[in-house]
């Protein structure tokens, strides 16, 4: 299993006060030097945490770049000019504090099928950011999707209650079925230094990308060692 290390509350941090501190470049190059896929970054269409000059400051130290975006025209533009390494299309609410849920593949699977068309053909890795849900796996084959990400929100709650085991089967049957129909498959949102062993008993799993509790561990041991731990973790 590879780590995505999404520095999108590096930051949130930043934009609190408005300034340049914490420097996401400076954050990105301490990932960086570290054994990780990617930096994830997710462009908000309101840009609460990422700015587009963020996108490019990072990808000029040669990262790659899993972008999560939305599927609207104005973020694909931007995918398509800054040709990150992947991207992961989500849904996004403007209200919501965090991505909320998976995205509605099956719903959308006619638009999404067409709206990651060029992305695809410009060389970039896709992945739908789902709900372990049958359905949603065949859209996204459907589609002609590259990965899946599995939203793990659920499980991380379950998990702080005591009682992950029905989470934890319904993502391991998910990435079952996902694998057989020539998807790869990768998880995040939630997982942290607790709970991320169990994502060893998930076969196959290609990707964790993991944000706010890196980020969190950080402040008190700093960004090199939150990931060296979360590191040990998953490999
Ligand atoms: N994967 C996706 C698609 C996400 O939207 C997020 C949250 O930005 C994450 C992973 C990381 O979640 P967390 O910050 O809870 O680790």
């Amino acid at each position: 299993m590879k780590l995505g290390v999404n520095i999108d509350h590096i930051a949130t941090l930043r934009n609190a006060r408005g300034g340049l501190e914490p420097n996401l470049v400076e954050g990105a190059k301490i990932a960086l030097k570290q054994d990780i896929l990617a930096l994830t970054m997710h462009l908000r269409e309101d840009r609460r945490h990422i700015k587009d000059k963020d996108l490019y400051d990072v990808k000029k130290l040669g990262a790659k770049i899993n972008l999560e975006m939305a599927a609207t025209p104005e973020i694909q533009k931007i995918a398509l000019d800054l040709k990150p390494y992947s991207v992961c299309i989500v849904p996004e609410r403007r209200q919501e504090v965090t991505t909320e849920g998976g995205l509605d593949v099956e719903g959308q699977k006619e638009y999404l099928k067409e709206f990651i068309k060029p992305l695809k053909e410009a060389g970039v890795l896709v992945s739908m950011f789902i709900d372990a849900d049958s359905t949603q796996v065949q859209a996204s084959s459907y589609i002609g999707a590259d990965y899946i990400e599995m939203h793990t929100g659920c499980f991380s709650n379950a998990f702080e209650n005591g009682d992950y085991i029905k989470e934890l089967e319904k993502l391991k049957s998910a990435a079952k079925l996902a694998q057989s129909l020539g998807l790869k498959v990768n998880a995040g949102h939630g997982l942290n230094y607790e709970n991320v062993f169990l994502m060893h008993e998930i076969e196959g799993l290609c990707e964790l990308n993991i944000g706010h509790s890196i980020i969190s561990k950080a402040v008190f041991v700093g960004l090199e060692e939150a990931i060296r731990m979360m590191l040990k973790l998953i490999k």
